[in-house]
């Protein structure tokens, strides 16, 4: 595997791919990479003769400044799962300079109001901050495809349409979410977290599942209280949100139509640990 710790080896190394005329696949990252990534570059692999992936802890798109600094790093130990994983033939670690040559900042994107739903609200900058680096690894990297995590959700809806209005040549795939045992989603988060939490986190995924047992047969605002009184028996526990929206315009319903698609989104803080997770209802 190649490790590229600048832009100009970069723009060497992808000119040579592409004489080969390779398909290139890519999956974005910040590091403290767990399995969750790795069923990205699986994807990848499928699908494309290379995989490339980055490490930037992009700071553009923490909106606190003590979540950035909390951010889990360890460049070598990710290095190596890379390595082990035998699904990855390049990993780009740039200097922030290779991202931001004058000043870390934000473009501002219209993303059709899909950034003022949910994490817009609770974030404000933060896809800005996402759509600008992701545009820019994408004008680096040149992938014909790149890969993003359904935890994500609202990410991934943000980056299809950064897409499409900057009309890069890049497809787009959403990866199901990859959880641990007991259900919980994967996250780089979750290493800021005991193991007993952890366990006690299961609560978030066993609660999405009653969610869709209850989906067209009990009200919207009565799933809505009875989210929030589990979340009120749950120490240590504080729901952020929860919602159900609309899957292409993530705008919150009410009511559910038969014609459309719904998922729902729930955020809650564990311990001072943000934790975020969804899943679209049957
Ligand atoms: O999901 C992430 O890890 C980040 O938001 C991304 C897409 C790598 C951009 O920094």
């Amino acid at each position: 595997m190649e490790v590229i710790r600048n832009r100009k080896v970069l723009q060497d190394f992808i000119e040579r791919q592409k004489e080969m005329g390779k398909r290139i696949g890519f999956a974005p990252t910040m590091g403290a990479l767990h399995k969750g990534h790795l069923s990205l570059y699986e994807e990848a692999k499928k699908e494309n003769d290379l995989v490339i992936s980055s490490i930037f802890v992009n700071p553009t798109q923490f909106n606190n400044p003590e979540d950035l600094e909390k951010y889990p790093r360890d460049i070598n130990r990710d290095i190596l799962i890379l390595e082990n994983s035998g699904l990855v033939d390049a990993v780009y670690i740039p200097e922030i300079a290779d991202i931001y040559p004058e000043k870390a900042e934000s473009k501002h994107y219209d993303f059709d109001g899909l950034e003022n739903e949910m994490e817009g609200k609770s974030r404000p900058g933060h896809f800005d901050g996402v759509g600008t680096v992701v545009e820019e690894l994408f004008r680096q990297v040149q992938p014909d495809s790149a890969y993003f995590g359904e935890k994500d959700f609202q990410q991934l809806a943000i980056i299809k349409k950064m897409v499409e209005k900057t009309h890069l040549p890049v497809k787009i795939t959403g990866v199901p979410i990859y959880r641990a045992e007991n259900g919980l989603a994967l996250s780089s988060r979750n290493q800021r977290l005991h193991e007993d939490r952890k366990e006690a986190s299961k609560i978030i995924y066993e609660t999405l599942n009653k969610v869709n047992d209850w989906f067209r047969t009990v009200t919207i605002a009565e799933i809505k209280e009875r989210v929030t009184d589990i979340f009120d028996n749950q120490q240590g526990m504080h729901l952020e949100y929860f919602l159900i929206a609309d899957e292409n315009t993530l705008k919150e319903t009410d009511f559910f139509y038969k014609d459309r698609s719904f998922r729902a989104f729930i955020v809650v803080v564990v311990d001072g640990v943000r934790l975020i997770d969804n899943m679209h209802l049957d």
